[in-house]
C-alpha cells in the first residue's frame, strides 16, 4: 500500500527526518500532501491549504505557538492541526531567565563592551547592574512556560506574581521590576505592550519578551526606552520577524537574541518526535493526536 505523503515547509534535525522517511514519503511541495509539517516561519492560510487540497488531513506545526496557522480556515476544511506542548517548556523557560540576568547584570553589554577593545580596567563603580534577586517578576501569561519562568526566577530569589487573561494589567505593571511576557499571539494580545502600558511600568523596570513579537509595539518601546520611560529590554522575538527595529539596535540597555527560546537541540528533536507521533495518529492510525489545537 502506498505509504502516506508529507510535505516539510523546512529543513529538521537529522532524527526527526529519519523517523518522518520510516512511515511517510516526503514530497518537495504541498500540492497532494496527506500531512504538512510546518516551521513557523511558514504561513498556513487558506490559500495554502487550498494549494494543498483536499487530501490534506493534518498540519503539525514544529511549534507550541499557532499563530502562523489560519486554525478556522484549517479547520473549515476539516484539516487537523497539532502542535508541540510540554517538550520545549523549559528551553524557553530558561531563555526567559537568561535573558533578564543578562539585561539586568549587563553581561551582553559588558560582552559588546570587551569586543570592541574599549579601554577598561576594573573599578568599583563601573558597569553596575542589578539582581535579579528581591526583584517582583511579574509574569504576563500564565501557561506552562510562564509558570516554569517564574519558577526559575524565584530560584533567583525573584518573587513572581502573575497577569492573565482578566486580571488589571496596568495595575500590576506598576509594581513589577521585570515583566516577562508569556501570552500566545491572538487579536487581544496584538500590541498588548503598547505606550499606555509601557508607561505604566516603572522607570526602574525591565521588559522581557520569549512570546512573539507583535505582542510589543516595538516602536512605543524604542520611544519608551529613549524616554526611559523604563529602564530596559530583552527580546528574542520581533514585531517584523527576522526584521528588527532600528532603534532597538542603538541602545545598550536592550538584549536581542534571535528567536532562541525553544533552541537546544534536545528540545528541538523532542518538538520534532511530537510532530511525527501526531502525523501517525492522523495519517497511519486515523486517531486524534492528544496535542490537536481547537
Ligand atoms: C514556539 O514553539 O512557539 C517557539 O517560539 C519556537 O521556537
Amino acid at each position: 500500500m502506498a505509504r502516506p505523503t508529507v510535505h516539510l515547509t523546512a529543513p529538521v534535525p537529522a532524527e526527526v527526518q529519519a523517523a518522518l522517511t520510516r512511515d511517510f514519503e516526503i514530497v518537495d511541495g504541498p500540492e497532494g500532501a496527506d500531512g504538512i509539517l510546518v516551521a513557523l516561519t511558514a504561513r498556513i492560510d487558506d490559500a495554502y491549504l487550498e494549494r494543498a487540497g483536499a487530501q490534506l488531513r493534518v498540519v503539525a506545526n514544529y511549534a507550541v505557538g499557532v499563530n502562523n496557522i489560519d486554525l478556522d480556515a484549517a479547520a473549515a476544511r476539516g484539516v487537523l492541526v497539532t502542535n508541540t506542548p510540554g517538550v520545549l517548556t523549559r528551553a524557553t523557560a530558561e531563555l526567559a531567565v537568561g535573558l533578564t540576568i543578562s539585561l539586568l547584570r549587563r553581561i551582553a553589554e559588558g560582552d559588546r563592551f570587551v569586543r570592541r577593545r574599549s579601554a577598561w580596567e576594573f573599578s568599583l563603580e563601573f558597569m553596575l547592574g542589578a539582581s535579579l534577586d528581591g526583584k517582583e517578576f511579574l509574569v504576563v501569561g500564565p501557561g506552562r512556560i510562564g509558570r516554569e519562568t517564574a519558577r526559575l526566577a524565584e530560584a533567583f530569589g525573584a518573587r513572581p506574581s502573575f497577569a492573565g487573561r482578566d486580571d488589571e494589567l496596568a495595575e500590576l505593571l506598576g509594581r513589577a521590576d521585570v515583566v516577562s511576557l508569556h501570552v500566545p499571539l491572538t487579536d487581544p494580545t496584538r500590541h498588548l505592550i503598547d505606550a499606555a502600558a509601557l508607561a505604566s511600568m516603572r522607570p526602574t523596570a525591565v521588559l522581557v519578551n520569549v512570546s512573539r513579537g507583535p505582542v510589543v509595539d516595538e516602536r512605543a518601546l524604542v520611544d519608551a526606552l529613549r524616554a526611559g520611560t523604563i529602564a530596559g529590554a530583552a527580546l528574542d522575538v520581533y514585531e517584523r520577524e527576522p526584521e528588527v527595529e532600528e532603534g532597538l539596535l542603538e541602545l545598550e540597555n536592550v538584549v536581542l537574541t534571535p528567536h532562541l527560546g525553544s533552541a537546544t537541540r534536545d528540545t528541538r528533536i523532542a518538538m520534532g518526535m511530537l510532530c511525527v507521533e501526531a502525523l501517525r495518529d492522523v495519517l497511519l492510525e486515523g486517531r486524534r493526536p492528544a496535542n490537536a489545537v481547537g
